[in-house]
């Protein structure tokens, strides 16, 4: 079997290597865009060009080395009667989980402040968290989304999610779909977004919605960039609206240097790097969906392309 990996790592033999341990019988090659097609049955991508799927037409599956495949479903030549598989979980979610409740933890407890008060020599006791005072409310209820709204459920803050369909966990209101949006938002002073970027979910973060949270409300996003428009976020932290954002992923990243986040002491910037993809968990996933694969069995993961996720 031939494999063709297609991403822009420096080092593609660290996923490379990895890949032949696991499938020590595959042919395995890495792209490049003037070598001749190698055949490939499978490939491995992240952000992949157009000319893969001309050059590799016989792909039976493709398999997308993130969560997120809002940049392979938008490759206008991608072909639509082979399986687009993406990563599910892959030590993904409890990442995700950690870096929102570290933020959770640190905004609700008052962390910067006692910092600076260490500068200031100041031993000073400031109020004890309410929980009720906090609640939250996530938007996106898939493996990432669940596990965040479980591990701040577990933390004991009231905690709602929204997606497009309902689910049950233990400890999450949950709404769903267009018509109960309102009724989340009410319910909602942290915002936490782990949506799937779509062509119904781009945007959705605007001042609309940001005015229909609870007062001094916080925003974390740790979706995409695209979700969130970023001058509405501006305006909403001017106007206090919102009193504090994390933010992870960007609409360019890297975020430029002359956008205004860079230097509101609202805002928290990290480099998307809230969950980092493993690469053992992620190679052990592919890998052992390819041999089901090639043993005519089903596997889960696959992407509804014209859903987008
Ligand atoms: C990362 O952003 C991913 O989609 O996995």
């Amino acid at each position: 079997m031939k494999i063709l990996f297609v991403a822009a790592d420096p080092k593609p033999e660290r996923w490379t290597n990895l890949i032949q341990q696991h499938l020590p019988d595959a042919e395995i090659q890495v792209w490049h865009p003037d070598s001749p097609s190698c055949g490939a049955d499978y490939a491995i991508v992240w952000h992949p060009p157009a000319a893969l799927f001309d050059k590799e037409p016989q792909l039976k599956a493709i398999f997308n080395l993130g969560a997120g495949v809002d940049a392979l479903v938008k490759v206008p030549n991608l072909p639509r009667n082979v399986p687009v598989v993406r990563l599910e979980d892959a030590g993904m979610a409890v990442q995700m989980a950690e870096y929102v409740a570290y933020h959770v933890i640190g905004i609700t407890r008052d962390m910067d402040a006692y910092r600076e008060q260490q500068t200031a020599g100041q031993w000073k006791l400031r109020r004890p968290i309410e929980r009720s005072d906090w609640p939250v409310g996530v938007l996106g209820l898939g493996h990432i989304g669940q596990r965040v709204a479980r591990t701040l459920a577990g933390l004991e803050y009231p905690v709602c999610g929204w997606s497009r369909s309902s689910y049950a966990i233990d400890g999450v209101r949950s709404f769903a779909g267009e018509a109960e949006l309102d009724g989340f938002l009410g319910e909602t002073r942290v915002l936490i977004n782990t949506l799937p970027l779509t062509d119904s979910t781009r945007d959705l973060i605007d001042y609309s919605l940001l005015s229909r949270l609870r007062p001094d409300a916080v925003v974390i996003n740790v979706g995409r960039g695209e979700h969130l428009v970023d001058e509405d976020l501006v305006r909403a932290i001017e106007e206090g609206r919102v009193t504090r954002a994390v933010l992870d992923v960007f609409r360019e990243e890297p975020l430029p240097t002359t956008h205004p986040f860079w230097n509101m002491s609202q805002v928290s910037i990290t480099p998307h790097v809230s969950a980092r993809t493993l690469r053992e968990a992620t190679i052990t996933q592919i890998g052992d969906k390819i041999l089901a694969l090639e043993q005519g069995q089903a596997i889960s993961g696959i992407v509804d392309v014209q859903r987008g996720y």
